[in-house]
């Protein structure tokens, strides 16, 4: 029985007639407590009398008992002498009730209360009561975290009534009851410390991040020393700003060295934010630890790609050029006939000896490794980076953070960049990864297959999950279940509450009791509604009908004039129903293929087709670049279709989930992903009959990638699709087609099949 059922039955055993949403919820709040709270049977017995109110008036034994079980069952500690103290709190915290207070005195005199006080302290039992309720200490039950303030002063008055009375001695037992409230101030006040500690520390973390040079050190100094000896990231109680729009409030990020973290949450929420972020040491991280944020493409000089690897390694880089310097002094000397300062030739057997410690001589086999792994030719490997294209810079931008093997290593979106046979190697590469990851992706078989947590960002928080995506997914599903449950509960008993207090407010007999429930009502925990995204829905409209036979080619080549030809041989063709996925390394031409099937291209030589009343949809990154940033989505739409209503337009907008205000603000503030919207609204307005998808999903959630493959299949017309996304082309495509040495040929067998066969070449390709 896990511990919630325990506590459900022991409420429920201890009250049968009560309400089963009721149970759930008063076994919610005694679980939420934290063990040393709940450890005091006071604290258990003040959160939860006012909820067994009812029945409570029945017997005020049954309660103290079953607060004692609670306690030892969520605390972890015996009951013995428990059940006594939980009698003090429920008499003071229901004098104002009659009912309760009859059944307090029966209980103090039987004979199973309190047994471990001191004789006399029973004497005093009724005097503290009376106290108590005079300065109304109790009439309300404490809350944890409230009424701190007004409880010290309220101590204090009470010091002074008992010292001028009289009649009230400083015995030992007054002054027991003294240090008993004491201490339960004091812990309370600790508690409060140490909250405000963590305010203070998120305030500075909060400077640190406007003004990194001058505040980041303040923190350092409350904070580092105890950081900087581990290579766990820990930061409590945060918060990121971006454009004065909070998107991270009071969180709290713990990465545990060694494991690999994926970082997930719908588009805009500001996750490449958080890494920048963490890239640049803000909120006080540890200065001792490594980090490597791939980001920004490699610069293209003369440098050779496996070199310009190779030289991301400094202290290797470093001592290579030393010996070199050395060597050529030497050669120089002996040239000259002049004899070796000894002082040199030591130097020279130090660089000799740290080079063989780095393993350097093993560092260009490990570099084309990875280079192999990524998909570089031995061609691009030995080529300039200059010559290289900013995708291929951003690869190569990858493998030099997999070289240098940073103890924190931030990716954000790594596949994006990658063809399939890429992305699989990333993923072996990855799970022997031996320092920590924080990866930011929208691909669910990456996120499976890498990672050991998954931290969901949303609603400016940070939620962490053990496990892969698919375990996140269905704890997040669970979650949000009980969330909803718990709601309900809240919301039935809220309405007991208001039910019986219009009954009865007006009723000379029961109106104190209505007025303690209208207390109650105003005191329960604010009713929150579940936090749920709203669910991502895409639909592209139907074609009008159309022939079979969409596109013809015909011994197609095609080369940019006065290059060597990127297709030699092209022949394939297209139905209105055809569901392709176009694979292969990058670099082999997939989008000039793509470009030449919408005509946007024509063949060098050779004849291509294309069914005269054909309308294809093209969506690539170039189109998404090509909206008109300073207007917002509706005026674009506006122009490009002109003459429709306004609604129209985002009624439009809105199948691709651009609801509330962003079809209305300028282009310029929207998100990579909201703007790939837009570019899928434009591409619908278009009415396709055949839809050429060119890496749909790059900007995109994973919800949103979900929904983008319904669309796909709930379209009824032709679909041709390049992307590095397995979920999606497996959810979506029939066909598989390779784009390699210079022509296209179908591959027999499902998106799996063609898996297996790349992960058998790769070992082949990697020994
Ligand atoms: C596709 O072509 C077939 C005839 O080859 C036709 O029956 C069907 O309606 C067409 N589908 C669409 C969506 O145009």
């Amino acid at each position: 029985m896990t511990i919630e059922e325990e506590a459900a039955a022991l409420v429920a055993s201890a009250f049968p007639s009560l309400d089963s949403a009721i149970v759930e919820y008063i076994t919610s709040v005694v679980v939420g407590m934290d063990a040393v709270e709940a450890r005091d049977t006071n604290e258990v017995a003040a959160a939860i009398s006012p909820l067994l109110e009812d029945a409570a008036a029945a017997s005020l034994q049954v309660v103290s008992a079953l607060c004692a079980k609670l306690s030892k069952l969520v605390g972890g500690v015996p009951a013995a002498g428990a059940s006594g103290s939980a009698l003090k709190v429920l008499p003071q915290s229901s004098s104002a009730r009659q009912p309760m207070s009859a059944a307090a005195t029966g209980a103090n005199s039987s004979p199973s209360a309190d047994d471990d006080d001191d004789e006399e302290d029973d004497g005093y039992e009724q005097e503290e009561a009376d106290i108590f309720a005079e300065f109304n200490v109790l009439k309300t039950p404490i809350r944890m975290g409230d009424l701190l303030a007004q409880e010290s002063e309220r101590l204090a008055a009470i010091q002074r009534v008992l010292s001028e009375r009289h009649e009230v001695k400083k015995t030992a037992v007054n002054q027991k009851l003294l240090e008993r409230s004491e201490g339960r101030i004091k812990r309370k006040q600790d508690k409060r410390a140490q909250k405000e500690m963590r305010q203070l520390a998120a305030i500075s973390a909060a400077a640190a991040a406007q003004n990194p040079e001058t505040a980041s050190t303040n923190y350092a100094q409350n904070k580092a020393a105890a950081a900087s000896l581990s290579l766990d990231v820990q930061i409590e109680n945060f918060d990121v700003f971006f454009a004065g729009k909070p998107l991270l409030q009071q969180a709290d990020l713990m990465l545990a060295y060694g494991r690999r973290y994926g970082l997930i949450g719908r588009n805009g929420v500001g996750k490449s934010t958080l890494l920048r972020a963490l890239a640049r040491r803000e909120f006080g991280m540890s200065a001792s630890l490594t980090i490597v944020h791939v980001e920004q493409e490699v610069v293209g000089d003369d440098t050779p790609s496996l070199e310009s690897v190779l030289e991301a390694h400094t202290e290797r880089h470093e001592l290579l050029q030393k010996e070199k310097a050395l060597v050529a002094y030497m050669d120089a000397q002996k040239q000259l006939g002049r004899e070796v300062e000894t002082k040199k030739a030591m130097e020279l057997a130090q660089v000799y000896s740290k080079l063989e410690e780095i393993e350097a001589d093993k560092a260009p086999a490990l570099v084309a490794e990875i280079l192999n792994g990524l998909s570089f030719t031995q061609e691009m490997q030995s080529a300039p980076t200059k010559s290289l294209s900013g995708g291929w810079r951003m690869r190569l931008a990858l493998a030099r953070a997999l070289f240098m093997r940073p103890e924190l290593l931030l990716l954000d979106e790594p596949t994006n960049m990658l063809d399939v046979s890429a992305v699989l190697w990333l993923e072996n590469y990855l799970q022997d990864w031996p320092h920590t990851i924080f990866t930011i992706s929208h691909d669910r078989d990456f996120l499976n297959s890498v990672c050991t947590d998954i931290i969901h960002m949303h609603h400016a928080r940070l939620e962490a999950y053990k496990g892969d995506y698919d375990t996140f997914e269905k704890a997040r599903d669970e979650r949000i279940l009980n969330q909803a449950k718990e709601y309900e509960a809240q919301l039935m008993y809220r309405q007991h509450l208001q039910a019986f207090i219009d009954r009865w407010r007006v009723n000379a007999n029961r109106a104190a009791q209505a007025q303690s429930k209208i207390k109650i009502l105003e005191k329960l925990p604010e009713l929150k509604p579940i936090e749920k995204e709203p669910e991502v829905q895409f639909r592209f409209p139907d074609p009008e009908p159309i022939a079979g036979s969409l596109v013809h080619f015909d011994d197609v080549v095609f080369q940019y004039s006065n290059d060597k030809p990127i297709f030699t041989k092209l022949n394939f063709g297209l139905r209105n129903d055809s569901r392709v996925a176009v694979v292969g390394a990058n670099g082999n031409g997939k989008t000039t293929l793509l470009k030449l099937i919408t005509g946007d291209l024509l063949p060098t030589k050779g004849e291509s087709h294309r069914h005269r009343a054909l309308r294809i949809g093209y969506f690539s990154q170039y189109h998404v670049d090509q909206l008109d940033v300073s207007m917002s989505a509706v005026e674009f739409l506006h122009t490009r279709f002109p003459g429709q209503p306004l609604q129209e337009y985002r009624r439009q907008l809105g199948t691709y989930g651009m609801t509330g205000d962003t079809p209305l603000q300028p282009i310029r503030t929207l998100s990579g992903g909201q703007k790939s919207r837009v570019a899928f609204t434009l591409l619908g307005m278009q009415k396709p009959h055949f839809l050429i998808l060119d890496e749909p999903t790059n900007h995109l959630d994973i919800e949103t990638v979900e929904a983008l493959a319904n669309a796909i299949n709930a379209f009824s017309g032709g679909v041709v699709l390049v992307s590095h996304d397995e979920r999606l082309i497996r959810s979506t495509c029939t066909e598989i087609w390779v784009c390699e040495r210079k022509s296209l040929t179908r591959f027999e067998g499902s998106f799996g099949d063609y898996k297996a066969a790349m992960a058998l070449a790769l070992r082949k390709k990697t020994g």
